[in-house]
């Protein structure tokens, strides 16, 4: 009960900055950004969606339940999974992209309702290396940059280029997800001088500064955040018009999913909205109230069957491919180009970790 009254007073808090953010004005943006490609932003959902399974070997070998559809016949190159910090990721290739996959899970530790409500305080405490002035938050920033995660990933980028001869990235991931997909794009860009990169998220919160957002999206130009009708995560941590120096700040380009009502039929439609990162007529101009929401984008569910646990399925048999740090970190790697893998008969063993 207690705790319903605190996520409503929550809700309330969350209108009041929407509602301070209406009084803005608006300064016309120049219209040079990336172009929206709906049907790709549709395919790597489905990326951002799978790297929520829990079964490791169904992951790796391309097989699991959300494995199929518009990613069918995927590369997994690299699984992390980061058991210390709960943190997921794969690299891959996909022959129909020709490009290079990574995707980031989205937290999946205590309930989802207390990470949005502890997002809301999440401070600009650190300065983004090399760029003055540009403050992020330092749980995101550590996330991607103080964990198993880069070291992983960037050693899975090089391998997956030798193996198939692919030079594109695309970077995806879904809430906290998003948060180190941009992370990682503009790492790829700032320091190992990738230029083909392409950074797709779905509700992510902000995770910098207006002078962070500035250089960012200078160096990942190539940048779509999508957002939901009323997900409440793009709204957080909150922006506020009047300080916009002192307070989080969107880099562009957004591109805002909502319902158009004409008579009794209802159209779901997309906005590009301008250059500012913070469109006041797209995501801004609703308030972020809705968990729905942020669960589902285009029809595709972005959560984990078990809320709660960071628990995790994987096949001992797969040590071949496998590996275990000290700190229980568990990586699964290919190191040459098998496209057909052979999965052991029996049913995997169950490994919980909490
Ligand atoms: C959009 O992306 C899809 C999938 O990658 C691709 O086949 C298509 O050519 C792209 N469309 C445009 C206009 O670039
Ligand atoms: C970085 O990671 C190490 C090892 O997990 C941890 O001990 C350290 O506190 C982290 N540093 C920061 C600043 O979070």
């Amino acid at each position: 009960m207690e705790r319903r009254k605190r996520w409503l007073g929550f809700a309330a808090f969350l209108c009041l900055v929407a509602a301070i953010g209406a009084r803005e004005i608006r300064v016309r943006p120049k219209d040079d950004g990336p172009v929206f490609n709906h049907t790709l932003a549709t395919i790597l959902v489905e990326y951002a969606s799978a790297v929520y399974m829990s079964d490791l070997t169904e992951l790796f070998t391309w097989t699991c339940p959300r494995c199929e559809g518009l990613t069918k016949g995927f590369e997994v190159v690299e699984l992390i999974v980061d058991v210390q910090n709960c943190l997921q990721a794969f690299v891959g290739v996909a022959g129909d992209l020709n490009s290079i996959v990574i995707a980031f899970r989205g937290t999946q530790e205590h309930s989802i309702q207390n990470w949005i409500e502890d997002l809301f305080w999440k401070q600009l405490d650190i300065q983004y290396p090399g760029m003055p002035s540009a403050m992020v938050h330092r749980g995101f920033y550590y996330a991607y940059h103080n964990t198993t995660i880069r070291p992983a990933i960037l050693s899975a980028i090089e391998r997956a280029k030798y193996m198939y001869g692919v030079e594109n990235i695309m970077i995806t991931g879904h809430s906290m997800g998003g948060a180190m997909a941009s992370f990682c794009g503009l790492d790829l860009a700032v320091n190992c001088g990738e230029r083909n990169i392409q950074v797709l998220t779905f509700g992510q919160p902000r995770i910098g500064n207006a002078a962070f957002a500035s250089y960012y999206s200078q160096l990942v130009p190539n940048t779509i955040r999508v957002t939901n009708g009323h997900d409440l995560v793009p709204h957080l941590p909150p922006y506020i018009p009047r300080l916009p120096q002192r307070t989080y700040h969107h880099f562009p380009r957004e591109v805002w999913l909502y319902d158009v009502e004409l008579g009794s039929s209802v159209y779901p439609s997309e906005k590009i909205c301008d250059e500012s990162g913070e469109d006041p007529s797209c995501s801004r101009s609703v308030t972020g109230n809705s968990l729905s929401d942020h669960l589902t984008y285009y029809g595709v569910e972005l959560f984990a069957a078990t809320w709660g646990s960071c628990s995790i399925v994987w096949d001992p048999r797969w040590t071949e491919y496998g590996s275990k740090d000290i700190r229980g970190n568990i990586l699964l790697s290919k190191n040459n180009a098998e496209s057909s893998l052979k999965r052991p008969s029996a049913s995997g063993a169950k490994l919980d970790i909490v």
